[in-house]
C-alpha cells in the first residue's frame, strides 16, 4: 500500500476524511522554528495537519529573520524543486510574488473570509496585485525587553520605565556580579536591538523616516548618532561570550537567572513558557524604554510556491485554511508568543503578555504607530536590510564610532538601494 493510500485510510478510520484531504499530499515546508519553544509552536501546526491526514516533511533551516532560509529557498526554486509552503516575511514575500513564483490562495481566502479579519498592514504583505499569495500565521512584535523577576525583586529594581532607568537597571545588575544583558552576537539579534534603539531614540516618526523612508536626513541624523550611542551602552553590558551566541541561548540565560534582560521579539517568550515559567511571576515583559506605544512587528506567513500537481495544491489549500482558521490562531499563538493575525480571535487563551501584545497591537493600528520591524524584513527591501544589519553589526562590534556609524548608514542605504 502507498504511503498515501494508507494515510487516506487512517484519515477515513478516524472520521476526517474530507473533500480537501481526500486529495491532498503532504506538505514540505522550510522554515526557521528550531528552538524548543519554536518546535512546540510548529507541533501545533504540524499536529492539525495530520488530524486532517495531511503528512509532513519538515525543512528546517536555522537562523532568525530567516536569512539562512531564503539562501536555501533561493537554491530549491533554482534547482526547479520549490517546497510546498515556505515561511517567509513582509517584503521577500513580494519579492517572490513579483518573481512570478507564487500560488494564488484567492479561493481559500475567499471562502474564509480573509479580507475582514486580516489586518491592513499584514495584507499589504500577503496580496500582491490584489490577490492573496500567503497566510498570515502570526504577528510578532521586536521592540521587547524579557527579564528574570527574581534577579529584580532581590535587587530592588523596578520595572525600568525610561532608557535611563534601564541603564541603571543594567549597571546595578552588573554590581551584583550577573550579566545585565544577555545578547547573542549575530547580525539580526543586533538588528532587532535595534529596531527598539531607534524608537527609543527619535520615537515612531523619526523610526519610519529612517527605515521605511530611507531618508539620508534621518539616517545621518543626531538622533542616528544618539541611537548608536544606546547600543554602545548596551554593547558595554553584554558578557564577554556573546559572540555567534543563538537568541534561545540568550533567552536562556535569562530564564536560568544567569542573566536579568534580553532584548528581543516575542517569540522569546515561547522560550520562557516552554520552561515551564509564568509571566508576571518569573518574568517580566516590557517594551524596550522610551518605545511604549508603538509595536514594531513582524508576520510570520506561509507563502506557496506554485505548483502543478493537484495533491500539492489541495495540500496547500488545506495548510492555508488550517492556519488561519481562530481556533488555530489561538493555539498556535499562545505556544509561539506572537499574536493571531486576524482580528477577530478572543484574548482568552492568551497570557498577560499576549494580552498586553494583543491590545497594544490594535492600539498602535489605530495610532499610525504600528511599523514594520527593520530587523525582519517589513520596512524594506532585503537589500536595503542587509546593509542596515551590515553597519549595525560592525558598529557594535567597535569597528567604528557611533557618527561614523550614522554616516555609513547613510552610504550603505544608498549603495543597496
Ligand atoms: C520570526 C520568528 C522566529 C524568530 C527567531 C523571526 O524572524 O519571525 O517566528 O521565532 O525569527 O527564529
Amino acid at each position: 500500500m502507498t504511503t498515501k493510500k494508507a494515510r487516506l485510510l487512517g484519515a477515513v478510520a478516524f472520521g476526517v476524511f474530507g473533500a480537501t484531504a481526500a486529495l491532498a499530499d503532504d506538505v514540505e515546508v522550510l522554515h526557521w522554528w528550531t528552538s524548543g519553544g519554536e518546535a512546540a509552536a510548529l507541533n501545533v501546526l504540524k499536529d492539525d495537519l495530520q488530524g486532517q491526514g495531511i503528512g509532513w516533511n519538515d525543512m528546517p533551516v536555522a537562523g532568525g529573520g530567516g536569512e539562512s532560509a531564503m539562501t536555501t529557498l533561493r537554491a530549491r526554486v533554482t534547482a526547479g524543486n520549490p517546497p510546498t509552503a515556505v515561511q517567509m516575511l513582509g517584503f521577500d514575500i513580494q519579492d517572490w510574488a513579483a518573481e512570478g513564483a507564487l500560488g494564488n490562495l484567492d479561493d481559500v481566502a475567499a471562502a474564509e473570509g480573509w479580507d475582514a479579519v486580516v489586518p491592513a498592514a499584514l495584507q499589504a504583505f500577503a496580496k500582491y496585485d490584489g490577490h492573496w499569495i500567503s497566510a498570515p500565521v502570526n504577528v510578532h512584535s521586536t521592540n521587547w525587553v524579557w527579564a528574570n523577576k527574581s534577579i529584580l525583586d532581590e535587587l530592588g529594581i523596578a520595572q525600568p520605565a525610561t532608557w535611563d532607568d534601564f541603564v541603571a537597571a543594567m549597571e546595578a545588575v552588573e554590581a551584583s556580579g550577573r550579566v545585565a544583558l544577555a545578547h547573542g552576537g549575530q547580525a539580526w539579534q543586533e538588528a532587532t536591538m535595534f529596531d527598539g534603539v531607534v524608537l527609543s531614540a527619535g520615537g515612531p516618526e523619526f523610526y519610519k523616516a529612517a527605515f521605511v523612508d530611507l531618508d539620508p536626513e534621518a539616517l545621518g541624523s543626531d538622533t542616528m548618532v544618539e541611537a548608536f550611542r544606546r547600543m554602545e551602552t548596551l554593547r558595554s553590558h553584554v558578557d564577554d561570550n556573546f559572540s555567534g551566541r543563538d537568541w534561545n541561548l540568550a533567552s536562556a540565560m535569562v530564564i536560568n537567572g544567569e542573566a536579568a534582560f534580553q532584548i528581543m521579539g516575542d517569540w522569546a517568550k515561547g522560550e520562557f513558557l516552554n520552561a515551564g515559567q509564568v509571566p508576571g511571576e518569573d518574568f517580566l515583559c516590557f517594551r524596550v524604554p522610551g518605545s511604549e506605544g508603538t509595536v514594531t512587528f513582524n508576520s510570520d506567513q506561509f507563502a506557496m510556491f506554485n505548483v502543478t500537481d493537484d495533491g500539492a495544491r489541495a495540500a496547500q489549500g488545506a495548510m492555508a485554511a488550517s492556519i488561519m482558521s481562530p481556533s488555530f490562531q489561538s493555539a498556535f499563538n499562545v505556544v509561539k508568543g506572537s499574536v493571531p493575525a486576524r482580528t477577530d480571535v478572543p484574548n482568552d487563551a492568551f497570557d498577560a503578555c499576549g494580552k498586553q501584545g494583543m491590545a497594544e497591537l490594535a492600539a498602535a493600528a489605530d495610532a499610525g504607530t504600528l511599523l514594520g520591524s527593520m530587523a525582519h524584513g517589513h520596512a524594506n527591501r532585503a537589500a536595503v536590510k542587509n546593509a542596515i544589519y551590515d553597519v549595525v553589526t560592525a558598529h557594535f562590534n567597535g569597528e567604528f564610532d557611533a557618527t561614523t556609524a550614522a554616516e555609513e548608514l547613510v552610504n550603505a542605504v544608498e549603495s543597496a538601494m
